[in-house]
């Protein structure tokens, strides 16, 4: 073996492949060939459920957390990087595209990046310098915010919590919530509501044949429900993860669409958490908060990011709103436990993404995000286009950076190897984010226009 590649089999694990849906079963497909990576890879991408093969034969009395072990595989987005790093092994030469994992790829504008720059280096000066914020969120940031996205939707600065990103704010709202409580999430959704709440012990053991973790409501959103479940077959949960527009659907619930989640919510006596990370993506007039829907205060919470709006996937800054009027079921303030769990897990985002946050949220900066914006969503047309002249069924793009492309009777694992393997295009398979998305490919939007013509020319080689 070389010395600096260490030999492994891509194959994952049989209790990992459920999750990660039907694996491709034709015989170019990547799953069980042998590959060299280079070992640094390796570590990043290992599964979650495999024991790794550097084990040490040293062994702690620490017992593994039994709800770790519940896990299938890795996290979907390691997994496709791990195998897009196997497909260059074994391609050297390729140029590989990726439209996959949803990262973004286009320079933070000046404006904001010049006043990170600025606070940066008055972080050398004594009158510059301040070590732990307010675990909350910079005041004034806070302020921006809810005069911002929440004018006139009765959000005030208090309820809104600044953080590190939607993602860690999807886990310490799990930890908020503990064990007990059962969640329902859209299928297909953002695998990561699902797994953190495998992590906390929320599930029972993941179920192979219905690929679906016992005690998780999976709310069916197809083609045939205009992707918004039919909320009279949902059975009760106390935490609806909502995400609108949805990943990987591209879907944006309309107003009406959003009375009757809200509405379904109070019946039930369940708390929303709506994740709103695309809203700067909508075209049409789908609500960009929960909060405009009236009565939402007292039912959800919302979590955002400037990640997608302004290229933050690398700086981290997002935010929770928690309205004060969102009360347990002992009349408790939700907000108050929330704030604990972050003064407890959270020491406060960075001074520099604030500021860079505060940019955004200038004329300036809200100018210059939107031009982000409307670059990615013209990078959505140039895919939708390439997909519907070649005849497939095509969804999302319009609100969304993502297009969501049927492959009806296909497992979407062999649709995903097919496109790697024939036109070195990483995509997302849809069966990924829940057995929802089997049959669909998840095609991201993030991508320098080039290398979005360039992929869309490969397509439509590969399926005219
Ligand atoms: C629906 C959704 N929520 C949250 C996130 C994570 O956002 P952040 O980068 O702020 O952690 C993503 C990232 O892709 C996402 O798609």
């Amino acid at each position: 073996m070389a010395s600096s590649a260490l030999q492994i089999s891509t194959a994952i694990s049989s209790s990992s492949s459920a999750f990660l849906g039907h694996l491709p079963t034709t015989t170019n497909n990547v799953r069980s060939s042998k590959v060299f990576l280079p070992a640094r890879k390796h570590v990043a991408c290992k599964c979650v459920s495999a024991p790794s093969a550097e084990q040490t034969a040293y062994k702690t009395k620490v017992t593994r957390n039994a709800n770790m072990a519940k896990l299938q595989a890795g996290y979907l987005f390691p997994e496709i990087a791990r195998r897009r790093s196997a497909h260059m092994s074994k391609y050297p030469d390729a140029k590989v595209i990726s439209l996959g994992i949803g990262d973004t790829t286009e320079p933070i504008p000046d404006v904001i990046t010049s006043a990170m720059a600025m606070r940066a280096h008055s972080l050398s000066t004594f009158e510059g310098y301040s070590g732990y914020g307010a675990e909350q969120g910079d005041k004034k940031l806070r302020a921006m915010l809810a005069s911002t996205y929440y004018n006139d939707l009765g959000i005030e600065e208090s309820d809104i919590f600044v953080s590190d990103g939607a993602k860690c704010d999807i886990s310490r709202l799990q930890l908020l919530f503990g064990s007990d409580v059962k969640i329902a999430v859209q299928d297909p959704s953002y695998p990561a509501y699902v797994d953190s709440s495998v992590i906390m012990g929320q599930t029972g053991l993941f179920q192979k044949d219905i690929e679906k973790y016992w005690n998780i409501e999976y709310m069916r959103c197809v083609p045939e429900n205009d992707f918004f479940p039919d909320l009279s077959t949902i059975s009760q949960a106390d935490v609806i993860f909502f995400c609108s527009p949805n990943n990987p659907t591209g879907s944006a619930a309309t107003r009406e669409q959003l009375t009757q989640l809200v509405q379904f919510a109070k019946d039930n006596g369940s708390i929303i958490v709506y994740d709103s990370a695309y809203a700067m993506y909508i075209s049409d007039d789908s609500p960009k908060s929960i909060f405009e829907i009236p009565g939402a205060k007292e039912v959800a919470i919302e979590i955002s990011s400037f990640s997608k709006y302004a290229g933050f996937t690398g700086v981290r800054l997002g935010w929770t709103v928690v309205p004060n009027e969102l009360l347990f079921s002992d009349g408790f303030p939700v907000a108050k436990d929330f704030n604990r769990i972050v003064c407890t897990c959270f020491n406060g985002a960075s001074n520099i993404a604030q500021a860079g946050g505060l940019a955004c949220l200038s004329p300036e900066g809200l100018k210059a995000m939107g031009e982000t914006v409307d670059f990615y969503k013209e990078n959505t047309k140039i895919i939708v286009d390439t997909f519907n002249s070649l005849g497939f069924n095509v969804y999302g793009g319009k609100n969304a950076p993502y297009v969501w492309v049927q492959f009806p009777g296909r497992s979407s694992w062999d649709v995903f190897a097919e496109i790697l393997e024939k036109a070195h295009v990483v995509t997302t398979p849809g069966s990924g984010f829940g057995p929802g998305g089997e049959s669909f490919v998840r095609v991201s939007a993030f991508g320098h226009r080039e290398n979005i013509f360039e992929a869309a020319r490969r397509i439509k080689q590969l399926y005219k």
